[in-house]
């Protein structure tokens, strides 16, 4: 066993999109010294790290999610020295800085693949997965696995007359780690980047690095092919497990895995302690109750949002660690995906949202934009999204796509990343304050009423509650390492649970619609010893009796104080 404090158990992590968080030098593109000149701003909110998305150097046909060099920042993001400052500043005030590491697949414009495709025999071409095609002059794809991002999983190169994978875009070929080098290389740039200073890695599709043995053809679904041969692969854990022996065990880190596709049984295996392999992994259950396979809308029920919640909650306890996330740059904002038509509650949503999330068991995660209450933007026509998932998805249609364009439209208005890419809103000023040029992205037009400098002001603001309330959890033994236990299981619209630690008790009530329900505490959870410790409306609820919650109020108790405390 590493020595490692493990202090991610005590922590929030906050979420920057580096493009859309703060731009120092007018191109309109967010950047290093952008997140500097905001560190005092994060460690205001009582965040404990940062994990930064890609700054590394990329072409951006996935937005810094295709690396073509590993040990280098992005130009649009500033130089290595800005990286030394940002650890230099952050280490002041005593924040801790995870990076994102893509490794499944590098950029096509990687020197490894810009090597690896020059001949069917050089010593790069291994790195990646070069096959010959099916068919007739070898021109089907070597399978029928597809990309995650629509259409074939292969592509063609002309000069070597084979194919090579890609699970994403064809500008992100998968490496191959079979091939002990690649290994090599991989545990060679985390060891670079934590000497530099950095305290771990979120671990980009993590889940896939390991395919098959041969590559066989996967079994028919209706949204994607191969998923059963790549996802929690055969050598999956003896790759990770040899990458935390070799890297990630050299700091006091926390890894963070991206868990496509993970199974609470495989979260066990990869976050328990003793397999050294991951700290937590972000599972997608909670964000599949509102999008079949994430991609396709369906009626968001509460009921099966609990379900996943007290399945995590107790399958991981004490076998595992969860992270706590409602929102990152895959998906659009969780204020109208969980809470139905908030109308004017936005304010009393996003907190209820917060302690309903919050008071749960794991690492909690706060994407930029979310403690102040973000929304989707309001997409008017299709040619306005950037992400290159939905230049994708739109080419899957191929010559039917206009005839789709109005439903791909009214899907993706609700379901496209993009919604959550949108500049950081710092004050109501020309471009939200977030660059002095043009910016690279829309800005939410909500941007004159809902931004920090308006938060900080309002004592009864969203910002303010989350101060509040991380301050209440960091350190609280009941909330770090309580039982969880969920009531009112049936109820459609509230989300009742306690937690328990040594004799002291903790309970949550959260009404998530905007209506008045009614609440009546049990025998268990009705307890005259108690004390309301957060709420989202401005009076007091003493006792726990039964009450009328007002729409989307959302309450938490400490049950059996003892006396004095
Ligand atoms: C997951 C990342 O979060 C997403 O933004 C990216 O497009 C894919 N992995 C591919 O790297």
């Amino acid at each position: 066993m590493s020595n490692k404090t493990r202090w991610y158990k005590d922590s929030f992590i906050y979420q920057i999109y580096p493009r859309s968080f703060c731009d120092s030098n007018g191109d309109g593109i967010g950047d290093i010294q952008g997140i500097i000149s905001k560190l005092d701003y994060i460690k205001d909110l009582g965040a404990k790290a940062i994990w930064l998305s890609p700054i590394y150097k990329s072409p951006n046909y996935d937005n810094g999610y295709d690396i073509s060099d590993y040990r280098d920042i992005s130009p649009e993001f500033g130089t290595l020295d800005d990286f030394k400052t940002l650890v230099a500043e952050m280490r002041k005030r005593d924040l801790k800085l995870i990076m994102d590491l893509v490794v499944n697949h590098t950029s096509f414009e990687h020197k490894w693949f810009l090597k690896s495709k020059e001949s069917t025999d050089n010593e790069y071409r291994d790195y990646y997965f070069w096959r010959k095609g099916r068919g007739k002059n070898g021109k089907k794809p070597p399978n029928n696995w597809t990309s995650r991002f629509g259409g074939s999983a292969w592509t063609y190169d002309e000069k070597t007359k084979e194919w090579y994978l890609h699970l994403f875009t064809k500008e992100q070929p998968d490496l191959n780690w079979d091939n002990p080098k690649v290994r090599k290389e991989v545990e060679d740039i985390v060891n670079y980047w934590l000497d530099l200073g950095v305290d771990g890695f979120r671990c980009d599709v993590i889940t896939y690095i390991s395919k098959r043995e041969g590559l066989p053809n996967g079994k028919w679904g209706l949204l994607s092919r191969g998923d059963e041969h790549f996802t929690h692969g055969p050598n999956i854990h003896k790759y990770l497990n040899e990458l935390n022996k070799n890297g990630f065990s050299n700091k006091d880190t926390m890894i963070v895995g991206e868990g496509a596709g993970v199974t609470l049984e495989q979260a066990i295996i990869y976050t328990n302690e003793e397999n050294e392999e991951l700290d937590n992994v972000f599972h997608f259950e909670h964000m599949e109750t509102d999008f079949y396979k994430q991609a396709i809308p369906r009626k968001f029920k509460l009921k099966n949002l609990k379900k996943v919640f007290s399945k995590w909650q107790l399958g991981l306890l004490q076998k595992g660690w969860n992270s706590l996330y409602f929102e990152n740059h895959d998906f659009p904002r969780s204020l109208g995906r969980f809470t139905g038509d908030y109308k004017d509650k936005r304010v009393e949503a996003a907190k209820m949202l917060a302690i309903s999330l919050y008071m749960q068991q794991g690492t909690p995660y706060i994407y930029q934009g979310q403690e102040i209450g973000m929304t989707n933007y309001t997409f008017s026509n299709i040619s306005e999204f950037q992400d290159v998932l939905v230049q994708n998805i739109r080419s899957v249609f191929g010559v039917f796509e206009p005839i789709f364009r109005p439903l791909i439209f009214k899907i993706l208005k609700i379901r496209a990343r993009d919604n959550a890419r949108t500049p950081m809103q710092w004050d109501a000023s020309e471009n939200a304050g977030f660059t002095e040029g043009k910016p690279w992205f829309y800005i939410n037009p909500n941007y004159t009423t809902i931004n920090v400098e308006n938060e900080l002001e309002d004592k009864n603001s969203i910002l303010n509650f989350y101060k509040k309330l991380i301050q209440y959890r960091l350190g609280n033994e009941v909330l770090i390492n309580g039982y969880y236990k969920e009531y009112e299981g049936k109820n459609k619209d509230l989300h009742v649970y306690m937690r328990n630690y040594n004799g002291v008790s903790i309970l949550v009530v959260c009404n998530y619609k905007n209506k008045e329900v009614p609440f009546k505490p049990n025998p268990e959870t009705a307890n005259k010893n108690c004390k309301l410790v957060l709420h989202n409306y401005n009076y007091d609820r003493p006792i726990l009796e039964p009450m009328t919650l007002r729409p989307y109020e959302a309450l938490v108790y400490e049950l059996n104080k003892p006396k004095n405390s």
